[in-house]
């Protein structure tokens, strides 16, 4: 399982791959960070076509359009802000995985690339946030064979090595 998964440091507008997925907020209608960042790159069209969804609930995920992305999709998902882990953070933030996966199974797509979900604004540590996505991940690769790729774009260095130690001990 752990070969269909590849860990870069990077911008995830860039990334040439079905669906890019957004660590959005719950009315999607943009906002800083990853969000801000794959709205700009997709272009207008974007939050016209986000604002017919109706928002999205902490831990459920929606899909778009891509636009000017080079991905073919968003799929926009919400985690959890964090509250000290003790108000059901690490259940949403494995929710946001699996229902990113489960969406991209019900629109056929075969790659996949994700943010580090609620590490940045959303404040949850990413020691134990990569854990949650890559024992996720690899639950869910297991459960969707057709998925052949699944990249996730580290903003920083560091972020990048927390999850390439993490990647390891699983
Ligand atoms: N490519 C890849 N990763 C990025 C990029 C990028 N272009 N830009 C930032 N990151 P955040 P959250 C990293 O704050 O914590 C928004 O305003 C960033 O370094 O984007 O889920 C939404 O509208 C961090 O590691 O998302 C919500 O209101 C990771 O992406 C709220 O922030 C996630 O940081 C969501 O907060």
């Amino acid at each position: 399982m752990k070969e269909r998964i590849e860990l870069v440091q990077g911008d995830i507008t860039a990334m040439d791959v079905d669906a890019v997925v957004n660590a959005a907020n719950k009315s999607l209608l943009g906002g800083g960070g990853v969000d801000g960042a794959i709205h700009r790159a997709a272009g207008p069209e974007l939050p016209a076509e986000c604002r017919t969804l109706g928002g999205c609930d902490t831990g459920d995920a929606k899909i778009t359009r891509g636009y000017n992305l080079k991905a073919r999709h968003v799929i926009h998902t919400v985690g959890p802000i964090y509250r000290g882990g003790v108000s059901g953070e690490p259940r949403l933030l494995e929710s946001c995985y699996r229902r990113c996966f489960e969406v991209a199974h019900d629109n056929s797509l075969t790659s996949l690339a994700f943010p580090s979900i609620s590490t940045g604004a959303y404040g949850y540590p990413i020691e134990d946030a990569s854990g949650i996505a890559l024992s996720t991940t690899l639950e869910q690769l297991k459960r969707f064979p057709e998925i052949e790729r699944v990249v996730f774009a580290l903003f920083s260095p560091s972020d990048l090595a927390i999850y390439e130690k993490k990647l390891q001990q699983l």
